[in-house]
């Protein structure tokens, strides 16, 4: 079957081959301290409270003697966390200092797709752009990327992303440890191959679920230690890598998921692996006993049946980021036992939709800027039933909602899948029945996406478009002069 698999994906023409083994390095010492990315300044004006970002080009030194061309929002390698509050007015200006065109997608927002960010919203060159929305939806830890329409690997790898943290009243009486950058810790995760020179290389050497680097790194920190001074600490974890996928947890200790993709859990986890497919995000409480060392690691993922040639990266276990505890400790609130309570109905659904990820094709069909895919009811709540159908590696992200998994092959989603997600890894050959509900934001001409967060894949088409529309309105999008290139 895997061979059928292999030369049915050649046939498809994505042209990939499974190629070489991509292990990490990992660090010899835990020796700099974790870099934690600045909070954005803001300012408020008639309401609305505004952010400033530049996509630029510059330089950072991952390895010591070793300086890499790397892009940044604001600086020279990722971006400041943007924070604002449900109900809150937001506006981000943006502005493009680099040689090309670019997007910010704000990753798990809800929001009117023309402020969405995606490939149809790109910025030129010197160009600028200013979406506005209102933050009207739960606590969580989100994040922004550019989208530009095939090139999204590469802006990501460059270093274009950053968090968006959500707050809310249900997170803030949670129990959960908020002090950002003290115990509140956003941990973004990515990989890289960094050449001897220092030169960024991004060359998926025939690995067919792209790139899988070498060095690991958080907020850009390798082998990176951060301080802790309470006895609980809160890691904000985003999969900020272009493909691989991680399954953190730590050798000696269970740890509390509090939070996935859209928000909190129900109640608290107690699990010893989180797995993280790129673009989702988990929210875990680790205790710590004063004047002790804890390492947060990746172990090799639980992919599903993939076949052996695809089963790249994960044969790799390697410690990520080290948690030093101080010889005295803060005493932390135990986490609350009840979080969150949410659920959207099977028998509220009145469409349901299927979605066959195959090679680059979904539904048979690869992206095509100028072509709408799907066309939803505002209001209304749909079942997107979503199957991978290779034996390799893919996951799903819908743009605008948070949903929840009915079921995979009719069985209840785990735990740590119960709650609200954007993105969710694809086990190969299973079925994934997705309940979501599309609300507010009805516009005939401005698409949302959905695609496989595996930018390899969603850069070569793994991909599409849908338009959310009043009942009984035509579809009139995209608009002109959008049909792609
Ligand atoms: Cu994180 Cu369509 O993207
Ligand atoms: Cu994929």
């Amino acid at each position: 079957a895997a061979g059928a698999a292999v030369a049915g994906l050649v046939a498809a023409g994505c042209g990939a081959v499974p190629g070489s083994i991509s292990s990490v390095d990992e660090p010899a010492e835990f020796s700099t301290e974790l870099t934690i990315p600045p909070l954005a300044e803001s300012r408020v004006e008639d309401g609305v409270r505004i952010f400033e970002l530049t996509a630029q080009e510059g330089s950072t030194s991952f390895l010591p003697g070793k300086e890499s061309e790397t892009w940044g929002f604001n600086g020279d390698h990722l971006g400041p966390t943007l924070r604002a509050e449900r109900g809150e007015e937001v506006a981000v200006e943006v502005a493009n200092e680099l040689d090309e065109a670019t997007s910010v997608h704000w990753h798990g927002m809800h929001l009117p797709p023309e402020m969405d960010g995606g490939p149809h919203q790109e910025i030129e060159p010197g160009g600028t752009w200013r979406p506005h929305w209102e933050i009207d939806q739960p606590g969580a830890t989100l994040w922004y990327h550019p989208h530009p329409h095939g090139r999204t690997e590469e802006h990501v790898y460059r270093g274009l992303a950053g968090m968006f943290i959500l707050d809310d009243a249900e997170t803030a009486s949670a129990g959960l440890p908020d002090e950002y950058g003290v115990d509140d810790v956003p941990v973004i995760v990515q990989d890289k191959v960094i050449a001897d020179d220092g030169a960024l290389e991004l060359d998926s050497d025939g690995n067919e679920v792209g790139l899988l680097g070498s060095t690991v790194m958080v907020n850009g920190t390798v082998g990176a230690y951060h301080d802790v001074t309470t006895e609980r600490v809160r890691l904000r974890l985003l999969n900020g890598s272009t493909a691989r996928t991680y399954a953190f947890g730590f050798e000696d200790r269970t740890v509390q998921l509090v939070a996935t993709d859209g928000g909190l859990l129900r109640a608290p986890v107690t699990t010893d692996r989180v797995r993280l497919s790129p673009g989702e995000r988990a929210e875990i409480v680790v205790e710590m006993e004063p004047g002790t060392t804890a390492r947060l690691r990746s172990f090799e993922p639980e992919l599903g049946a993939v076949a052996a040639p695809f089963a790249v990266g994960a044969n790799d276990s390697f410690d990520v980021l080290e948690l030093r505890a101080a010889s005295e400790l803060a005493p932390s609130e135990p986490v609350a036992s009840k979080l969150a309570e949410f659920g959207l109905a099977e028998s509220d659904a009145t469409v349901t939709r299927t979605f066959e990820l195959d090679g680059r094709k979904i539904n048979g069909q690869k992206m095509d800027m100028g072509r709408i895919d799907e066309v939803v009811e505002v209001g209304s709540t749909e079942i997107w039933e979503v199957r991978n159908v290779n034996l390799s590696p893919h996951n799903f992200h819908v743009h605008d909602v948070q949903f929840e998994i009915l079921d995979i092959d009719g069985e209840p989603p785990p735990p740590d899948l119960a709650g609200r997600k954007d993105t969710v890894y694809l086990e190969p050959r299973r079925t994934y029945r997705l309940i979501m509900r599309f609300e507010d934001y009805a516009d005939p001409t401005w698409p949302y996406m959905f695609h496989c967060h595996l930018l390899l894949h969603e850069d070569e088409g793994l991909m599409g478009q849908f338009l959310v529309v009043e009942p009984g309105q035509d579809p009139e999008g995209p608009p002109a002069g959008h049909g792609g290139r």
